[in-house]
């Protein structure tokens, strides 16, 4: 029934993805990052000298995606003290850039923390700066290695689910390598998938407004050389019937102590579609984005973002040059109602997959034991 418009070539491994990099010009330090805005037209690098300027990249969606949110924090604290900025001035902006991703506060603050120690224990401007530097590196590295840990417990949860077969599965959003120091989360566990010859299809909801999934994932999608195929939201309903999803597998922007997960807007109704259907609904998230002082889901703060984003098509660099700026596809003025994120409650989700294993069914007590377990949180 479906487009076969993505021929499936397992054993291809594209060049990786610069998604953000620090860098030391003749100028000063700078944080580089692969401007999301712009992709699948270009690649195009965006520099941020200084923390203003990387909390525009963050509150434009340059850089996004609950792992790197937190990366990127942690780098723009480096920034800060490597530039001789206050750093818990910057800290503070940095952290207050976008209120959902957990991940942001937390790479934010364990980087100032360090800073903090370091002048503490009497280090001087530079060495102080060299301790955020290699902390904020340390948290990329272990990003990375949670990432291919929760691809590995994710394949397995799928072989355990549905032993000895391929599988069709559908993701929102995007988690790939452009949201992580690794190959993602969600999105890993599928590339995984397609490595070992079992991914027959990715289905792909575009996500709207700002369309991560036919931007980013489709692209990611592409890259790697995943059979995929992009779907309207409003789509997956009839996939479903069909019995043409297997399995969901989604990524999370906060997890509260309860199990209840928010993550982009669209993942709350796929959550029920799968009840419905009997399919598992998987959340593939590092425990980086648990939040445990978080007690249940009503307790989330959901971004609410411009009404433009829903009544104007907006060309993407408009958006990111602050809103709008695209075709009108509503009245002049239309009120919009326009959260970025829903939140999915744990009895509607077969699993969570952490970089620690799996907690399935989804309690609070699974969870909490899942995070005792890493050294990040
Ligand atoms: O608004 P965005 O693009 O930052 O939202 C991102 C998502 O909702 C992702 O699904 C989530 O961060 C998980 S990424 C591992």
């Amino acid at each position: 029934m479906a487009d076969q418009d993505a021929q499936s070539t397992v054993g291809f491994e594209p060049p990786a993805l610069s998604v953000l990099r620090w860098d030391e010009p003749p100028e000063g330090p700078v944080l580089v990052l692969l401007d999301q805005t712009r992709l699948p037209a270009e690649e195009v690098e965006l520099v941020c000298t200084d923390v203003p300027a990387l909390v525009r990249a963050i509150q434009t969606l340059a850089v996004r995606g609950a792992p790197l949110l937190g990366i990127a924090g942690g780098y723009g604290v480096a920034l800060a003290a490597a530039r001789g900025y206050d750093v818990a001035e910057a800290a503070g902006l940095l952290e207050r850039a976008r209120p959902t991703a957990v991940n942001l506060g937390y790479g934010v603050r364990r980087v100032a923390a360090a800073h903090r120690e370091a002048v503490g224990k009497g280090a001087g401007d530079e060495a102080a700066a060299a301790v955020a530097l290699a902390a904020a590196r340390e948290l990329h590295r272990e990003d990375a290695q949670a990432s291919g840990r929760m691809a590995e417990y994710g394949e397995a949860l799928l072989e355990e689910l549905m032993p000895g077969r391929g599988y069709q599965l559908l993701t929102h959003c995007n988690t790939g390598a452009l949201v992580s120091g690794g190959e993602g989360t969600a999105f890993a566990v599928a590339l995984r998938v397609h490595r070992g010859g079992r991914l027959h299809r990715l289905w792909v909801d575009e996500t709207r407004p700002l369309l991560q999934g036919a931007r980013l994932t489709a692209y990611e999608a592409a890259r790697n050389g995943l059979a995929y195929s992009l779907l309207t939201d409003n789509a997956a309903g009839s996939l479903f019937a069909a019995g043409e999803v297997d399995a969901v597998l989604i990524g999370a922007d906060r997890i509260a102590a309860d199990g209840s997960v928010a993550n982009k807007v669209g993942s709350y109704p796929l959550a029920v579609l799968a009840k419905y259907h009997h399919v598992p609904f998987i959340v593939v998230a590092p425990t980086t984005t648990v939040d445990l002082e978080t007690a249940d889901g009503t307790s989330i703060i959901v971004e609410q973002r411009s009404g433009r984003e829903v009544t104007e098509l907006t060309s993407w660099q408009g958006v990111a040059a602050g809103g709008g700026g695209g075709r009108a596809v509503a009245p002049l003025g239309a009120p919009a109602y326009n959260p970025a994120f829903d939140v999915t409650p744990p009895e509607l989700i077969t699993a969570i997959v952490t970089e620690e294993g799996a907690v399935s069914p989804v309690t609070g007590a699974g969870l909490a034991e899942l995070c005792a377990r890493s050294s990040q949180v």
